[in-house]
């Protein structure tokens, strides 16, 4: 795997280290959703993948649950020239289920600024879950994140596989790398 990818507006670099390996994903999922089945017995979570960065951790976080959940999805798209999150989202695609009374696990690949999460959840409170919970793969070291169920804290680099792009690229690696940028 080279890492050399090309395309009109593609900003040019490589994918560069590996910050989280394949087997560590799954065993960290094994442990959350370990957690995620003794926290929730007797109840039927729903989990809500945020889409599309979340949709391979959501699918192996499910399968890692040994309750029975029901899943869901929501995209969101941040309004805005700033490549960086406005805190202001719009919502792409909202959830199917009625979400009344019911244990709502946000799932998300990475928490960054936290602003996404913010709007999110004050967006599914308005209307009146039984609870909301969130749980995130990754967190950048200063997020401001209130979430319950942590895969991994990491540093501030830009970070790619395993469900996060770069312009729409690179989601399909099954573990996370950090982007190099050319100098
Ligand atoms: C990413 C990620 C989170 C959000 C985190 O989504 O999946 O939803 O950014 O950023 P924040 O904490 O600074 O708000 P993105 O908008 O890149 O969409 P994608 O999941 O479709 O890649």
């Amino acid at each position: 795997m080279s890492g050399e990818r090309t395309a009109p507006g593609l900003p040019a670099g490589r994918i560069g280290k590996e910050l989280i390996t394949a087997d560590e994903i799954t065993a960290r999922t094994a442990e959350l959703g370990d957690r995620i089945t003794a926290d929730y017995q007797g109840r039927r979570p729903l989990l809500v993948g945020v889409l599309k960065g979340a949709v391979m951790f959501m699918s192996d976080l499910a399968r890692a649950i040994r309750i029975p959940v029901e899943i869901d999805f929501m995209a969101v798209s941040s309004y805005g020239e700033s490549t960086q999150s406005s805190g202001v989202v719009r919502i792409v695609k909202d959830l199917e289920t009625d979400i009344r009374d019911r244990h709502v696990l946000i799932v998300e690949d990475i928490v960054d600024s936290g602003l996404t999460l913010r709007y999110l959840c004050e967006l599914l409170t308005a209307r009146q879950p039984a609870s909301i919970e969130i749980c995130a793969l990754l967190v950048k070291d200063g997020a401001q994140a209130d979430a319950r169920y942590v895969g991994f804290p990491i540093p501030p680099d830009f970070v790619i596989g395993y469900g996060l792009d770069l312009a729409e690229l690179y989601r399909e690696l099954p573990s996370i790398h950090v982007f190099e940028p050319d100098a």
